[in-house]
């Protein structure tokens, strides 16, 4: 498949099979393990109401900000910046930077629930679940780097980048498409035949009562809201330069806004799905236990790994729940991970010309090696923990802050992507969409990252040591940074940059706006 302006472009044959791969790229390990806890942790019901401010004012916007951005340029996110400001080159380098280290560790957490899958079938953890996670399983020693390696996890981590490889060696249609097509309705049905399952348990109610219960205190906290805004960014899989590149698969005519209002909804309607499947099991633990609901509740990966593993022990029928909650982890972790690593792997391929078998399997051959170094090591879990806490609260606040500022203020460009989206989409977007993007959105990220950089710098994280945070946390994002300047001096193919000023001048906001500064509109 191909489009008559850039004959190697690979295209999504249909808007539904975009539609399937922007969904499985959202729905993922955020929604499944981090949306529950999140949601707990910072003011149970009341979360709530930020999460829906951030989906509205910061989500949705910023989700027709990435469509628009790939799409007028049919290029990765270095490309689509380049073609809105030519100062603005480095921050798709950064947000790609961003897809590359969330890749990295993402194949990990995929592994473990592979391995889980088989653990629940006779319950390996036995009667201590944290212990068996930390200790037998990841074999976890102090926060540390170190090369030790532990060989039961590595293997499934390598099978979960020869899958991701695989898929993707298929190509967007026939790869990407199809897989999420497959995959996505069976982790639907799957899921809600968990949640069902659930809310039948014992002490299931109480467990959902913790959950909506409004806490209206909690909203006077910044950190509540900067959670906020931070799930959706990462849920909705934005501001990392995933949704740029799916975008520039789109053909010329597809209604944007349509499509991203069907994704950002169906995302958000999974991820309160899945807060109330996992609180309801959680109820019931509590309920079996003789304890409370916040006691049972632990953070993300614990959630999944520690406290759910305990849950499995304790309900009738666990074996199987056990198997199909962790089969479900695996596969929106599946369909989340391709568009991640795709995002470095179009860049690349764009910057230096290079064909799609070999940028996927140097770039994506690149991570796994990364990946296989870090992650199967007794350090593992704190270097995955730091390059998490960092890649999202400052690598994906900090890339949106700066393209908003870039795009919005300095090169002044809202307009023209605004056009873009309103000449070819059914849902029509205004001056509103420029005011919160431009106003509203900016302000508030500058404030998270301000807020964020501070907390980080004076507090550290989770006591972990500074060679671990400077090297893995600091260090990431100062590497990303030269290599996002590096990356820009090199010059791009000419025919690289033609296609993408074929691409623009053959839309139809180009065109529109053409035909009425030579007189043929009016
Ligand atoms: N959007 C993906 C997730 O939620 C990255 O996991």
């Amino acid at each position: 498949m191909s489009s008559t302006k850039a004959p190697q472009r690979e295209v999504f044959a249909t808007r539904g099979a975009f539609i399937f791969a922007a969904i499985g790229s959202a729905v993922g390990l955020g929604n499944i393990w981090r949306f529950p806890y999140i949601t707990y942790d910072n003011g149970g019901g009341a979360f709530i109401i930020p999460y829906l401010v951030a989906l509205l004012t910061a989500g949705i916007p910023l989700l027709f900000f990435d469509y628009a951005m790939g799409h007028r340029s049919r290029g990765s996110a270095p490309l689509a910046f380049r073609m809105a400001s030519k100062v603005a080159e480095p921050i798709g380098w950064f947000q790609t930077g961003v897809a590359f280290f969330i890749g990295i560790y993402y194949a990990a957490i995929i592994g473990w629930a592979g391995c889980y899958m088989f653990f629940s079938l006779n319950q390996a953890w036995g009667d201590d679940a944290t212990g068996f996670f930390t200790e037998t399983f990841l074999h976890a020693s102090d926060p540390g780097i170190s090369f030790e390696f532990v060989p039961g996890i590595l293997i499934p981590i390598i099978l979960v980048w020869i899958a991701t490889l695989g898929i993707l060696l298929a190509g967007v249609q026939n790869g990407i498409a199809r897989f999420s097509k497959i995959f996505i309705p069976l982790l639907v049905v799957l899921f809600l035949a968990l949640v069902v399952r659930a809310l039948f348990l014992p002490g299931a109610f109480d467990g959902i009562n913790a959950l909506f219960t409004p806490d209206f205190a909690a909203l006077a906290d910044p950190a509540v809201w900067i959670a906020a805004y931070g799930q959706i960014f990462f849920s909705l899989s934005i501001a990392f330069g995933i949704m740029i590149t799916y975008a520039s698969y789109l053909k010329r005519k597809t209604n944007l806004t349509g499509a991203g209002l069907v994704v950002g909804f169906s995302n958000s309607a999974f991820e309160i799905l899945a807060g109330i499947g996992v609180f309801a099991a959680l109820g019931f633990m509590a309920a079996a236990q003789g304890t409370q609901v916040s006691e049972v509740a632990e953070s993300g990966i614990g959630l999944a790994f520690m406290a759910f593993p305990t849950l499995i022990s304790e309900m009738p029928g666990g074996a199987l729940f056990g198997f199909a909650f962790f089969a479900c982890l695996v596969f929106a972790g599946l369909t989340s991970i391709i568009s991640i690593v795709q995002v470095p792997i179009q860049a690349v391929r764009e910057k230096f010309g290079l064909g799609d078998r070999a940028s996927t399997l140097l770039v994506g051959g690149i991570m796994a090696v990364i990946s296989i170094l870090l992650m199967p090591t007794v350090t593992g879990l704190y270097v995955l923990d730091t390059i998490d806490a960092w890649a999202n609260n400052i690598g994906i606040v900090g890339g949106a802050v700066v393209a908003l500022i870039t795009i919005g203020w300095i090169a002044r460009r809202l307009p023209v992507l605004r056009d873009h989206l309103n000449a070819i989409s059914s849902f029509k977007v205004g001056w509103l969409w420029m005011i919160i993007l431009g106003g509203l959105t900016t302000i508030v990220l500058i404030y998270m990252l301000i807020t964020q950089i501070m907390t980080y710098s004076t507090e550290g994280y989770e006591e972990y040591p500074a060679v671990l945070t400077g090297t893995f946390g600091w260090g990431m994002i100062g590497l990303l940074i030269i290599a996002s300047i590096v990356l820009t001096l090199i010059k791009w193919p000419q025919k690289t940059l033609d296609a993408a000023e074929a691409a623009v001048a053959d839309s139809v906001a180009e065109k529109n706006r053409t035909n009425t500064t030579h007189g043929g509109a009016h």
